[in-house]
């Protein structure tokens, strides 16, 4: 099963409960633990200009979009073993839909 459109606001909930202590989405706001993550979809994984990641993200290799996302944060740890990301995962396919549906307009 993949991604399928969910509920921006209820995204948006979740990006600030669950994401934003580590993560800014507007360009220009710089990195905090985690990259910036503005520009994110269609860019190849580690590509934040300044932002020290693991050779596990960089290497990585796959484009961020709405499927790979969809994988990912079930639980990054599987989908990149080495990151350094603290995350355990978001497990309600809900969930990352709505999250992924907020994020594709926010980080634009
Ligand atoms: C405790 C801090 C923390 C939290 C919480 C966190 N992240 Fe991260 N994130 C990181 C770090 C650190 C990295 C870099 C990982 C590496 O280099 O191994 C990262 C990497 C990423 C990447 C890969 C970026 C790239 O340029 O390749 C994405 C996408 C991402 N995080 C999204 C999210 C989302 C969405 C959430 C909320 C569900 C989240 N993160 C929660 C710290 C965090």
């Amino acid at each position: 099963m993949g991604f399928s459109e969910g509920d921006v606001k209820k995204g948006a909930n979740l990006f600030k409960t669950r994401c934003a202590q580590c993560h800014t989405l507007k360009e220009g706001e710089g990195n905090k633990i985690g990259p910036n993550l503005h520009g994110l979809f269609g860019r190849q994984t580690g590509q934040v200009e300044g932002f020290a990641y693991t050779d596990a993200n960089k290497a990585k290799g796959i484009t961020w979009d709405q499927e790979t996302l969809f994988t990912y944060l079930e639980n990054p740890k599987k989908y990149i073993p080495g990151t350094k990301m603290a995350f355990g995962g978001l497990k309600k396919e809900k969930d990352r839909n709505d999250l992924i549906t907020f994020l594709r307009e926010e980080t634009k």
